[in-house]
């Protein structure tokens, strides 16, 4: 019998690989292309208190107005309900007070680069970017930073499920770590996503999922991809060391230098954005795929969209025989159940 389906295939990453696109890991030697950044490791207490349910934040410094100083649940939870210490206990953890040595670290950033944006080893909370004063990730203080790291499914990601596409079962324990980069302002119609399966670029993709009408030409005429292809190939891929790898880039004017936003494992867990699973481990193809007028729809809805779903769906839903496949799946496993 024929399949007029793609099968989901598996797309797996050593420990090894994985914890190679930590942050730490790979600024070092492309420190030169990346925005000044600086890093400390987190104890397990600070972890913990990432970890757990609520979010309370120190006293609000007297100059600052605006942002969203405090989110407790203590009004919501009656005043009979004494019988969870714990939940007590972790709502009066106040990081400035507990963690001094992280506190002084942030200090630090701010004072160096005054606008910071913050990422755990892999991810940064983009997904809580809406509780943040103007929706971004610009972190002007001390609370805006915690309160980002709090309120995101992709920072719980990175603590609870780092190694989920793991092509091992047993997998080493990770050293956590709280990078704060240097806050740059980017254009998101000028960074892109490439592709890279054993040594070799397999795919480009513009990473925003916007449809800017001037990119297409604007990407002939400055001849981009010729320039990424050649930064890829010359500066990234012989000094890293996973052969397949999926890499962040910006290109901003006057597009002659690129930018290194971040580096992910080659695994499901980094969104495919323009591309199918299928597409990037069977086929290569050199130009930049664009959101264009006809696909402006089908891909907005994708946005942050790893942290809603499953990724299997996710990703399926981007290749009609590959979410047939999982459906048939579905309707199996329910049998059994
Ligand atoms: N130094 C920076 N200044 C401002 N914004 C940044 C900076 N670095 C990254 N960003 C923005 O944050 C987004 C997410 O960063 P990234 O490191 O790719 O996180 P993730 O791996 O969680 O997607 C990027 O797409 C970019 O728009
Ligand atoms: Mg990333």
């Amino acid at each position: 019998m024929t399949r007029d389906y793609a099968v989901l295939e598996e797309v797996k990453a050593t420990p090894q690989e994985i914890l190679n696109c930590s942050y730490s890991k790979w600024y070092p030697v492309f420190k030169e292309h990346t925005a000044s950044s600086m890093i400390i490791p987190l104890p397990q207490e600070f972890i913990h208190y990432l970890s757990s349910e609520s979010i309370h934040l120190p006293e609000p410094p007297r100059d600052v107005q605006g942002t969203i100083e405090e989110i407790s649940e203590e009004d919501s939870e009656s005043d009979s309900d004494d019988d969870d210490d714990e939940w007590e206990t972790e709502l009066r953890v106040d990081p400035t007070k507990e963690f001094p040595m992280i506190n002084e670290f942030i200090t630090k950033a701010l004072d160096k680069y005054t606008y910071v944006t913050p990422k755990l080893n892999w991810s940064a909370p983009k997904d809580a970017s809406w509780i943040m004063i103007d929706n971004t990730l610009k972190c002007r203080n001390t609370n805006d930073i915690y309160l980002l790291l709090k309120s995101s499914d992709h920072i719980t990601h990175d603590l609870d499920h780092p190694f989920d596409e793991s092509s091992e079962i047993e997998n080493p324990p990770v050293e956590y770590e709280l990078v704060l980069r240097k806050w740059k302002e980017i254009n998101p119609s000028l960074e892109f996503r490439v592709f890279v399966r054993n040594g070799v670029i397999v795919g480009k993709s513009q990473r925003d999922l916007n449809y800017y009408d001037f990119l297409k030409n604007l990407i002939e005429e400055e001849k981009i991809n010729d320039i990424i292809n050649e930064f890829i190939n010359y500066e990234v891929i012989p000094k890293f060391n996973n052969r397949s790898f999926i890499i962040d880039i910006y290109v901003p004017r006057p597009y002659k230098k690129i930018r290194i936003i971040d580096i992910n494992a080659f695994t499901r867990v980094t969104d495919s954005i323009l591309y199918t699973w299928p597409e990037l481990i069977n086929d290569q193809e050199d130009n930049i795929r664009l959101i264009t007028e006809t696909n402006i729809g089908r891909f907005r809805t994708k946005a942050y969209s790893e942290s809603q779903v499953p990724l299997d769906v996710v990703n399926a839903s981007a290749d009609p025989g590959a979410l047939a496949e999982l459906a048939k799946e579905w309707q199996i496993n329910e049998r059994k159940d």
